[in-house]
C-alpha cells in the first residue's frame, strides 16, 4: 500500500517525485502531528490528497512509524 498508493507520487523507493521524499532521513526531524495531520488531510493547494476516507488515525500513525523505521542506502 505505501509503495503503490503513496509511491506513485512519491516515488517508488519514497525517495520523491511529483511529492517529496518520504525517506527517514528526511522525515525524522519533522514532528509527528505534522505528518499526522498532512497525511489525514492533505495539503490544500498541492496534490497531495486527504487519506482521512481511507485510513484511520492509528494505521496513519502505524505509516509514519514505518516509514521512520526504514532502512535505506
Ligand atoms: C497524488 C499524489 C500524491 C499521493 C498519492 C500521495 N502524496 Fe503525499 N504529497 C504529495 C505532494 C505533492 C506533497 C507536497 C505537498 C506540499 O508541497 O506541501 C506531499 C506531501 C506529503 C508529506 C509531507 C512531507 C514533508 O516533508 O512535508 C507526507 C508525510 C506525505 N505526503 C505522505 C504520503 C503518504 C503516506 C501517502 C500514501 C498514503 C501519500 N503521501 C500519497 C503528493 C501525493
Amino acid at each position: 500500500m505505501l509503495k503503490h498508493d503513496c509511491g506513485s507520487c512519491h516515488g517508488l523507493t519514497l525517495k520523491g517525485g511529483l511529492g517529496p521524499s518520504l525517506l527517514a532521513q528526511d522525515l525524522s526531524n519533522k514532528p509527528d502531528a505534522y505528518l499526522l495531520d498532512t497525511i489525514q488531510n492533505g495539503r490544500k493547494g498541492t496534490a497531495m490528497p486527504p487519506w482521512k476516507p481511507f485510513i484511520t488515525e492509528q494505521e496513519t500513525l502505524w505509516f509514519i512509524q514505518t516509514l521512520l523505521r526504514q532502512q535505506h542506502d
